[in-house]
């Protein structure tokens, strides 16, 4: 798909594609213009979809689907808890949790970075920071599974067990929130559940909202950016010999991988009057595609887009977007991604290799990363 980006970025970089009714922008300036001018590009669905297509799931009444001012007020809110010095606070337990995960794979001396560490990474920090019981963790794995499936190829009786599974995780969460709200812990949904701003609090509608779009934008992201991160160092020889001899350079790394391979190819806005994006029209009410992924191959933005460098400096990457729904949770997505590559290079010796057969990608329009990522090291 870089190809396809590129070839548009050169021959119509704003498109229109009349079978979705949809227009797509491939350029940095013009997805940094988008994200950034939430006025004209709105993120509330009534924007963009039918009335029919509304409200399908509970990340439609979150945060991610608002404008301001809703959006300032509920982000404000939710800021209160998701701070990061509450996350600065997690890094001896992600550290905790990351050793545990290597200690079962070291004397094997084989892997599958994302069946092994990219994907229980997140997963076990978002349970632990929601407050999920240890014996809920499996339940909980399989909501978060479900939550991001039903794409184009599900099959109904896929899309039932989806369905069935959204129910599940909204009675576990309403269950968790009345008795959080009895007796509060010292955990994230205690303090939602008393964030206060101007005297108000979250309905329980915006709550779960909430909880759900932490698992979705959460778990798959960040398991795409610790295994996409591997795929750049396994494709640049060297890399990872760089990186050991210089630790200073790893969250440099991280920010090219978000680059390179960036984990959201796409998001969606919607216009809320006419404009002009290059020299097209667009109309009020359409739906663009801001497909960041190109914006962040772009060679008017970037010298030799099409190389990784892990020095890359500057690197205004739009990976974590831009503007007001910029990614809440970047400071814990690069504190799991550094200490993951870190603690990698501390206890996986010698060069790593990644075996030379295909590597399915997921099949998404929206995500990019790798299924299975085996790993081998001396
Ligand atoms: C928003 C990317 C990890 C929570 C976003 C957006 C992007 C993004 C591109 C903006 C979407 C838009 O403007 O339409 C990523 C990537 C991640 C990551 C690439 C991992 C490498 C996380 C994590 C969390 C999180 C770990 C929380 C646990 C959120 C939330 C929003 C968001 C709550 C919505 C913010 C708002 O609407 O104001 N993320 N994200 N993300 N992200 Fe992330």
């Amino acid at each position: 798909s870089y190809d396809w980006y590129r070839q548009m970025r050169e021959t119509q970089p704003v498109f229109f594609d009349p079978n979705i009714q949809a227009w797509h922008l491939f350029r940095y300036d013009d997805v940094l213009r988008v994200l950034s001018d939430h006025a004209t590009f709105s993120s509330d669905e009534s924007s963009f979809l039918p009335p029919e297509y509304r409200n399908a799931t509970p990340i439609s009444s979150s945060m991610l689907r608002m404008d301001p001012p809703r959006h300032r007020k509920l982000r404000n809110l939710v800021s209160l808890a998701f701070t990061p010095r509450m996350v600065a606070h997690m890094e001896s337990r992600i550290q905790e949790i990351t050793n545990g995960l290597l200690d079962q794979v070291q004397a094997v001396g084989e892997m599958d970075v994302i069946r092994d560490l990219a994907y229980p990474l997140p997963i076990t920090v978002i349970a632990e920071i929601l407050g999920v019981p240890a014996e809920r963790r499996e339940e909980f794995k399989q909501w978060s599974d479900a939550s991001v499936g039903g794409g184009e190829e599900s099959t109904p009786e896929e899309i039932q067990a989806i369905m069935q599974a959204m129910e599940n995780m909204k009675a576990y969460f309403n269950q968790v929130f009345e008795e959080r709200r009895a007796h509060p812990q010292n955990d994230l949904v205690s303090a939602l559940l008393q964030a206060e701003v101007g005297g108000e609090h979250l309905s329980n509608e915006e709550l779960l909202g909430f909880c759900v779009l932490l698992l979705v934008a959460g778990n798959e992201t960040t398991t795409n950016l610790i295994g996409n991160t591997i795929l750049c160092l396994d494709e640049h020889p060297g890399s990872v010999e760089r990186l050991r001899a210089n630790r200073e350079l790893v969250p440099g790394a991280l920010e090219e991988a978000l680059r390179y391979y960036s984990p959201i190819k796409v998001t969606i806005r919607g216009t809320t009057t006419e404009t002009t994006i290059g020299d097209q029209r667009i109309e009020a009410g359409k739906l663009l595609f801001a497909w960041i992924a190109s914006a962040d191959r772009d060679e008017a933005q970037f010298p030799n887009a099409s190389q990784f460098l892990l020095d890359r400096e500057p690197n205004r990457h739009l990976g974590f977007g831009r503007g007001v729904h910029f990614c809440l949770g970047a400071p814990l997505a690069r504190l799991e991604a550094k200490i993951a590559l870190n603690t990698m290079l501390d206890r996986l010796p010698g060069s790593w290799q990644v075996p030379d057969v295909p590597l399915s990608p997921i099949k998404s329009s929206s995500v990019f990363g790798v299924k299975q990522l085996p790993l081998t090291w001396e």
